[in-house]
């Protein structure tokens, strides 16, 4: 999802006169199915299909090493990496040879194989397959949990939301933080039909993405900021794969997330702030914002 927002922003006005190419009318919604694999199938080229640029991670890695100094007395070193995919932020850290230990969670067999990989011989690196919203880990209590990637939204129940802030409170010491990365929402404008938004071509891993981005009808009364569909044609040499997902975003904004850490009666919101900066104000944020739980 990452730069989603941040690109509705700066596309806007294309998206306007898109979005008056609506899908046929009539024509059947293309679901997620077995046959169209997800683009978390393929942890080489997911990044690429979500306009990350170069350099963002350790960018991101520096600045939670910065929010552990201010609010923490204590060194952190144990570290949950939620959703964490192959767990970039984790190899950062726990190669920094600083004593990190890192454990990643995430659903996807395929992204914790690509993790364990990528770690390599990186002990202080581990990983566990689990979902986000309910889970518990046999592992000491963590000093830290993160959520990159602007990936939090995707929990849209009140229910999931509560048990996942349970799940990650009961893993962290007293005192611990749960820093998220979450992207700046702005309103969305609504479509009735399934409305395409863009289309572009990017490389990774020296294969061509054909991707195509789309836009679903939600309920007025969803807690739902977007439906987001990603199309991704991977031009592999020897045949095209087509994957999709479909990402439901939830409206997340600071104060949302400040109610919902008091509902889990886990978290206190201790802090929010704009792209990854400590002097910007949110008046100011661009792009994304961190909020800062502070486990009670
Ligand atoms: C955009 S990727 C981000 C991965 C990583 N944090 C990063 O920055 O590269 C999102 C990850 O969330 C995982 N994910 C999404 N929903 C999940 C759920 N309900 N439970 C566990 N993992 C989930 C996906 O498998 C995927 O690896």
């Amino acid at each position: 999802m990452r730069r989603h927002y941040h690109a509705v922003r700066r596309e806007i006005s294309s998206l306007n006169s898109i979005a008056r190419r609506h899908w046929p009318a009539g024509a059947p919604l293309v679901r997620s199915s077995p046959m169209e694999p997800s683009i978390y199938e393929y942890p080489d080229v997911f990044r690429r299909a979500h306009l990350e640029s170069p350099g963002e991670i350790s960018a991101e890695v520096v600045f939670l090493q910065q929010l552990w100094k201010r609010y923490r007395k204590r060194p952190t070193r144990r570290v949950l990496d939620i959703a964490c995919g192959d767990s970039p932020h984790g190899r950062l850290l726990a190669g920094n040879g600083n004593g990190f230990e890192i454990v990643g969670i995430d659903r996807s067999p395929t992204m914790i194989a690509a993790g364990r990989r990528k770690a390599g011989a990186l002990a202080n690196l581990r990983f566990y397959r689990r979902s986000i919203e309910k889970f518990t880990l046999p592992e000491r209590p963590f000093d830290a949990a993160i959520f990159m990637s602007e990936t939090f939204p995707v929990i849209v129940e009140n229910a999931g939301l509560l048990s996942h802030l349970k799940s990650v409170g009961r893993a962290l010491k007293r005192g611990g933080l749960y820093c998220i990365d979450i992207d700046r929402q702005d309103p969305m404008p609504r479509v009735s039909q399934r409305t395409i938004w863009r289309e572009r071509t990017a490389y990774a891993a020296g294969l061509a993405l054909d991707i195509r981005e789309f836009h679903r009808p939600i309920a007025w009364h969803s807690p739902l900021h977007s439906i987001y569909e990603l199309e991704c044609t991977i031009r592999f040499p020897n045949g095209a794969v087509t994957t999709r997902d479909l990402i439901p975003v939830r409206y997340t904004l600071p104060a949302t997330l400040e109610l919902a850490a008091l509902a889990s009666g886990m978290f206190k919101m201790v802090g929010a702030y704009s792209d990854l900066s400590f002097s910007k104000p949110l008046d100011k944020c661009r792009y994304r914002w961190t909020g800062v739980l502070r486990r009670v």
